[in-house]
C-alpha cells in the first residue's frame, strides 16, 4: 500500500470514530438483554452493535449481551430500561407494542408482506415517528431493528393446513392484544404466555404450539419439543434494539452519534444476515426431522379473517385508520 493510500485508510478510520474528550461520561460496560438464545437475529445485531460501539468509542466503552432472557422477559426490560436500571434491550416489536401502542401497525396481521417492505418501513418515515413515539409512550429509543423473517406456526400434535385444523390446539401467544385477536379470528383463544417460559411450557405440553420465524425456532432448538410448522405469513418478525432514554440522553453528544452508528450498522448486518441464513436454517430444521406445510389455498381464509376481524378493531389504538391506509399506500397496496 502507498503511504497516501495509507494515510488515507488511517484518516477515515480515525474519522469515523468519535473523539471522546474530558466532558464525555466514564467508560461503562453497557448491558444489552437479549430474550433469545445467542445464534439468532437477535443475537446477530447485539453482536455487531457491540462491535461497533467498540470500536467507534475508540475502545472507551464496551457492551455485554445477555442472551437467554437473563435479564428478564423481553416486557420486564421494557420497565428496566423506562426506569434507567437496564441499558439496552433487543426484544420482538410485539413485546413493544402494550407500552407504546402505536407500534402496533407492525403487529397487525399481514401488513409487512416481505423483508424488503419492513426495512422500507422501519427505516423510512413511518420507522422514525414510531422511535419518536416510543420515546414519547415508553420512555425508550429505538436506535436498531432486527429483521426475523415471518413468524411460522410450530406445534407438536398435527399438520395444520386450515383454519379448521386449529381446533383442540393450544398455541402459545406473546402477551399481545393484536396477536390474541388474531388467533380468535381463526376460532382459537390462543395462551398469552412470557417469551422466557415458552420452551418449558412447549416441552411439558402445557400448550401444543406457538409461533415465531425460523431462524428464532433455530436459535432456540424448538425443533426438540415441537415436530410441524405451518407457513404462515401473517406477521413479519421485527425485533428492535431499544436504550433506555434517560442513559442516552446522559451521554455527550459524541456517545449519543456512537450509539446511533452503531445502531445503524447493526441493522444492516441483520438484514444481511436474514438474506444469507434463512434458507439454510430452514434446511436444517427439516434435516433435524421437522415437518413444513403450506396453508391451504394460498393461506386466504386465514387472510380473510384476520384481516376482516383484527384492523378495524386496532385503528384506534396505532392512531386512527389514516396511519394504517398511510403505510399500505407506501407499500404500494
Ligand atoms: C415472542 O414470541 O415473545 C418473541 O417474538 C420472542 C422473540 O423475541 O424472539
Amino acid at each position: 500500500m502507498s503511504l497516501v493510500r495509507k494515510f488515507s485508510v488511517a484518516a477515515c478510520v480515525a474519522a469515523s470514530m468519535m473523539v471522546f474528550s474530558a466532558s464525555d461520561s466514564f467508560a461503562k460496560t453497557f448491558k444489552v438483554a437479549i430474550g433469545d438464545a445467542a445464534g439468532g437475529t437477535q443475537w446477530e445485531l447485539g453482536t455487531k452493535f457491540a462491535e461497533e460501539m467498540t470500536t467507534r468509542t475508540g475502545g472507551k466503552h464496551k457492551v455485554k449481551l445477555f442472551p437467554n432472557g437473563q435479564l428478564g422477559s423481553e416486557q420486564d426490560t421494557v420497565n428496566e430500561a423506562a426506569l434507567g436500571t437496564l441499558d439496552f434491550s433487543i426484544l420482538a416489536i410485539n413485546n413493544v407494542t402494550p407500552f407504546s401502542p402505536s407500534v402496533g401497525v407492525f403487529t397487525l396481521p399481514y401488513v409487512i408482506q416481505s423483508l424488503d417492505e419492513a426495512v422500507l418501513l422501519t427505516q423510512g418515515e413511518v420507522g422514525q415517528e414510531l422511535v419518536q413515539n416510543t420515546i414519547r409512550d415508553a420512555g425508550v429509543r429505538i436506535i436498531g431493528w432486527a429483521y426475523s423473517g415471518f413468524r411460522v406456526l410450530t406445534n407438536s400434535k398435527k399438520p395444520i393446513k386450515t383454519v379448521a385444523d386449529l381446533k383442540g390446539v393450544t398455541v402459545r401467544v406473546p402477551k399481545n392484544e393484536i396477536m390474541l385477536d388474531t388467533y380468535k379470528s381463526w376460532g382459537i383463544n390462543a395462551t398469552p404466555m412470557a417469551w422466557s417460559e415458552t420452551f418449558t411450557a412447549l416441552q411439558q405440553k402445557v400448550v401444543d404450539g406457538q409461533d415465531n420465524p425460523y431462524i428464532t425456532v433455530h436459535a432456540m432448538k424448538f425443533n426438540e419439543v415441537q415436530k410441524y410448522i405451518t407457513n404462515i405469513r401473517y406477521l413479519f418478525s421485527i425485533e428492535p434494539l431499544i436504550v433506555s432514554e434517560s442513559i442516552f440522553q446522559d451521554l455527550s453528544d459524541d456517545e449519543k452519534k456512537a450509539v446511533l452508528a452503531a445502531g445503524k450498522a447493526a441493522t444492516d448486518h441483520s438484514e444481511k444476515f436474514l438474506r444469507e441464513q434463512e434458507t439454510a436454517i430452514k434446511k436444517d430444521l427439516i434435516s433435524k426431522g421437522m415437518e413444513i406445510v403450506d396453508p391451504a389455498n394460498d393461506e386466504k381464509e386465514f387472510i380473510d379473517l384476520a384481516t376482516s376481524a383484527v384492523w378495524p378493531k386496532f385503528y384506534d389504538s396505532i392512531g386512527g385508520k389514516d396511519k394504517l391506509d398511510h403505510v399500505l399506500k407506501i407499500l404500494g397496496r
